[in-house]
């Protein structure tokens, strides 16, 4: 009987394994924050609710920032790299775009924060046709040796909602800019797009490149509901990649909507001190050679483990 405690300590052994392939998940985000500014990130509850979003990510691409100065953004990473907030020792860094908008009184940035012992920023780009966005795609490039895809693209687009499908279709314009110029077409799109409701109706997709164009994958599907309140049921945020290759290194069914009212048990009215939208996401694949070689390691020790314990039966 001395093999069953011995079988026992595979079975944990394994499942350690299991648990590790969970820890290596990498995981992108992008989270509307409606007018980010000092102000709202002096409101402690607000701003520990955006924590608590912010370092489940990689990457979490936050829009309508309005902190043209840092110090809302210098706010949150204070926060972020305290040490409570240090969740497996992570240091989280950020880079911002300049403010982007037609009008004085409303200029947005996108921000991406994002964990610099995972990933690296290793490209970053102002995509600059001032007739074709409210806010032009400010589009950066990461390098992790964490993920499958090792390099990949992001472009995020927080969309004007009266213009949401014209810019929805140039995407694929900033799609061929910058992947010529990085040589690299493992590119995603994130954000508020508004590709939901009124705004963005099924008979609009044919106007839409990146609804036509086969080549690109919508992982946020269209019957989402991105909106806190109850009154709205719309995808308006989505996550959408380019590419088999790239589509091959994301999780299958990893793309969803991080409803923080049930997933962290706060009230609406908590939720919405911060946005009157949840953050998408999507998880893409871990290089971690453990985790690839924990089928072989399986296969391995079983007649291993037979052949081990078989004299003391
Ligand atoms: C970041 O880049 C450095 C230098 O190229 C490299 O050594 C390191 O492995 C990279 N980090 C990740 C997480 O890929
Ligand atoms: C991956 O990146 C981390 C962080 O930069 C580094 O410590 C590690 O050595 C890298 N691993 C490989 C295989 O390059
Ligand atoms: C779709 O996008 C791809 C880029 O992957 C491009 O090569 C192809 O020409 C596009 N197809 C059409 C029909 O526009």
């Amino acid at each position: 009987m001395r093999w069953r405690p011995s079988l026992l300590l595979l079975l944990s052994a394994f499942s350690l394994f299991l648990v590790g392939a969970k820890v290596t998940d990498f995981r992108i985000c992008a989270y509307n924050v409606p007018n980010f500014n000092l102000k709202k990130a002096s409101n402690h509850r607000a701003l520990h609710t955006l924590t608590k979003v912010v370092s489940r990510c990689d990457i979490c691409l936050l829009q309508h920032v309005v902190d043209s100065d840092g110090k809302a953004i210098k706010a949150l990473l204070t926060k972020l790299n305290r040490k409570t907030y240090r969740y497996d020792g992570h240091r989280y860094n950020s880079v911002s775009s300049k403010s982007l908008g037609n009008s004085p009184s409303d200029m947005q940035q996108y921000v991406f924060i994002y964990r610099e012992d995972r990933v690296n920023l290793t490209g970053q780009h102002q995509y600059e046709r001032k007739q074709s966005f409210v806010r032009e795609p400010f589009v950066v490039r990461f390098q992790s040796n964490k993920t499958e895809i090792n390099e990949f693209i992001l472009v995020p687009l927080h969309s004007e909602p009266a213009q949401a499908v014209e810019e929805i279709d140039r995407l694929y314009d900033v799609f061929e800019e910058v992947s010529a110029m990085w040589e690299n077409q493992n590119v995603m799109f994130l954000g508020d797009f508004h590709a939901g409701c009124a705004y963005v109706t099924r008979n609009d997709r044919k106007r839409i490149r990146l609804y036509t164009n086969t080549s690109f994958s919508w992982l946020i599907r269209d019957r989402e509901d991105t909106t806190v309140t109850d009154s709205t049921n719309c995808a308006y945020d989505r996550i959408v990649v380019h590419g088999q290759s790239f589509l091959k290194t994301i999780e299958p069914l990893s793309g969803k909507v991080f409803n923080i009212a049930e997933e962290f048990k706060f009230r609406k009215r908590t939720v919405l001190a911060v946005s009157d939208h949840f953050p998408v996401e999507v998880i893409l694949k871990s290089s971690s050679l453990l985790l690839q070689a924990t089928p072989l390691l399986l296969l391995l020790s079983v007649p291993a483990a037979v052949q081990f314990f078989l004299p003391a039966l």
